[in-house]
């Protein structure tokens, strides 16, 4: 007879094949009545019931079988009589692989905060939360590139250490190998950079977007899928110093064909979670409301998790510019009631969180699109529209998160994009490179880019940035 090898549980569960002898490996999550076994292996958020022969398994493996213990379990599928589980194991045989001293193993079966479940994030992927947020963030890596590939967009990887500042906003982590002690020094006394490993200052890359132009003015429709770092010390529930962003660049599409892009993407994205991780948002959609008990009223969503969902793939989104969201928020009532943490004094005003979640959860009750915003609020390579006042922007914003994608047409013609440069004294000898895009074949291209985690905090209703990536890195932590 042929070694069996060992079968997964979902596989089990979708085929469950009566009679046959199999085997199941997995961690232990209950163990009821010296017998019943509720076995997990991450390839579902379902449990599978292992049945122990208690009457013929050896006293000490049965009382090596604790919550958080590793087994391999041999038997027979049989059909179960318990509700909610179509079939079950009859073991004969259960071999303790790895087991996990039940005085000392944190995660025993009960409730547990996402606070404490972030202090030992080695450990928190085996509860049903976040093996549920990790297979969807898996499903949603899928359907990035499935959309593109669809398209016939080309994957480009762009470098993660980079001499330039895309955004221009100057929260770059450093990346040196010179003594930090004892750095060499320039004759009037600066670091000398000139000494360092790249011989010229090096930064971990905050967008791959101007890099991935290059390869868009040459292919067409190219995208990066790629983890960036901001070292921008905001800790919200929306920040992360890494995070991974998808950016899109489309060599011939203006301002309007790119929103038309991005409510696409985003909806496909919404549909492909909705169509193929059924269990798990059912699981995180029960998560939420129970959470949502505890808030005040006027706090919670009067939709569930997969009502949203539907939502916001059913509904066109809302199109404004930067101007008229001005005006309604400037007539708000919290605006007028001075609710606001930053009061809307008028035209120019930067757009805070509070506002587009205002836009969105109250006014529109739906996702927007805010077009056409002020250049001074905005980096240096969008382009300049005809009013010389706003640039062809775009932010797309989500409810319970603000914005979630960011983007713009690019500035094509050599000499505005040069003057802008200059305007912003952003050193040229950084990005002569991207300058010469503009001469040699220049095209209108736009593009935007869509922050992964925002999205996987919207599809799994995850409240916090940091229990949507397995390692968050936030300011002063960057432990595991
Ligand atoms: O708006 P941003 O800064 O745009 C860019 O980086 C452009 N180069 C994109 C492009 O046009 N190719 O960032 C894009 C998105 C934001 O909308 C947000 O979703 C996400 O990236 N994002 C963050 N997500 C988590 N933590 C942070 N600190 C983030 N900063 C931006
Ligand atoms: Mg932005």
């Amino acid at each position: 007879m042929s070694k069996k090898s060992r079968i997964k549980i979902r596989t089990l569960l979708q085929k469950a094949p009566v009679g046959e002898q199999v085997i199941v490996k997995g961690w232990v999550r209950t163990f009821r009545n010296n017998q019943f076994v509720a076995l997990n292996d991450g390839s579902t958020i379902n449990n599978l019931q292992v049945v122990v022969d208690y009457e013929n398994t050896d006293e000490k493996i049965l009382r090596k079988i604790t919550t958080g213990a590793c087994i391999s379990a041999e038997g027979t599928v049989v059909e179960s009589p318990g509700r909610g589980q179509s079939v079950e194991i009859k073991a004969s045989t259960v071999e303790i692989l790895g087991e996990a001293d039940p005085e000392k193993y944190p995660l025993q079966p009960k409730r547990h905060s996402l606070e404490f479940l972030r202090e030992i994030a080695h450990l928190r992927v085996r509860t049903n939360t976040f093996s549920a947020v990790y297979r969807i963030r898996h499903a949603m890596i899928f359907a990035v590139h499935k959309f593109f590939q669809e398209k016939g967009f080309l994957n480009i990887h762009t470098p993660i250490i980079t001499g330039s500042d895309a955004e221009g906003a100057g929260e770059m982590f450093r990346v040196t190998t010179l003594d930090p002690v004892n750095p060499p020094l320039t004759e009037s006394g600066e670091v000398d950079y000139k000494e360092d490993f790249f011989e010229k200052e090096t930064n971990l890359t905050v967008s791959g977007q101007l890099e991935v132009e290059t390869a868009c003015l040459a292919l067409s429709d190219v995208y990066t899928f790629g983890p960036t770092f901001r070292a921008e010390n905001s800790n919200t529930s929306r920040h992360l110093a890494e995070f991974w962003m998808i950016e899109p660049e489309v060599a011939f599409c203006d301002l309007d064909e790119l929103m038309g892009l991005a409510e696409e993407f985003v909806k496909y994205l919404v549909a492909y979670a909705l169509e193929n991780c059924a269990d798990d948002l059912a699981f995180l959609e029960k998560r939420l409301a129970e959470e949502e008990k505890h808030k005040p009223q006027q706090e919670r969503s009067p939709m569930g998790l997969v009502e949203r969902l539907n939502f916001v793939r059913e509904n066109e989104f809302v199109r404004l510019t930067y101007t008229e969201a001005i005006e309604i928020l400037r007539r708000s009532k919290p605006n007028q009631k001075k609710k606001f943490q930053y009061l809307i004094e008028g035209w120019g005003a930067d757009l805070q969180s509070e506002h587009e979640r205002f836009l969105v959860e109250k006014h529109f009750k739906k996702p927007v699109i805010l077009f056409n915003y002020p250049k001074d609020i905005k980096a240096f390579y969008m382009r300049q529209n005809e009013d010389g006042k706003t640039v062809a922007a775009m932010d797309v914003l989500f409810p319970g998160i603000g914005e979630i994608i960011g983007g713009s047409q690019r500035e094509e013609r050599f000499d505005n994009l040069q003057a802008r440069v200059k305007e912003l004294e952003i050193p040229e000898k950084d990005l002569w490179w991207y300058l010469e895009l503009r001469k040699f074949g220049t095209a209108p291209p736009s593009g935007f880019g869509l922050g992964f985690e925002r999205m996987i905090q919207f599809i799994c209703g995850m409240g916090n940035i940091r229990d949507v990536i397995p390692f968050p890195r936030t300011p002063g932590n960057a432990e595991f």
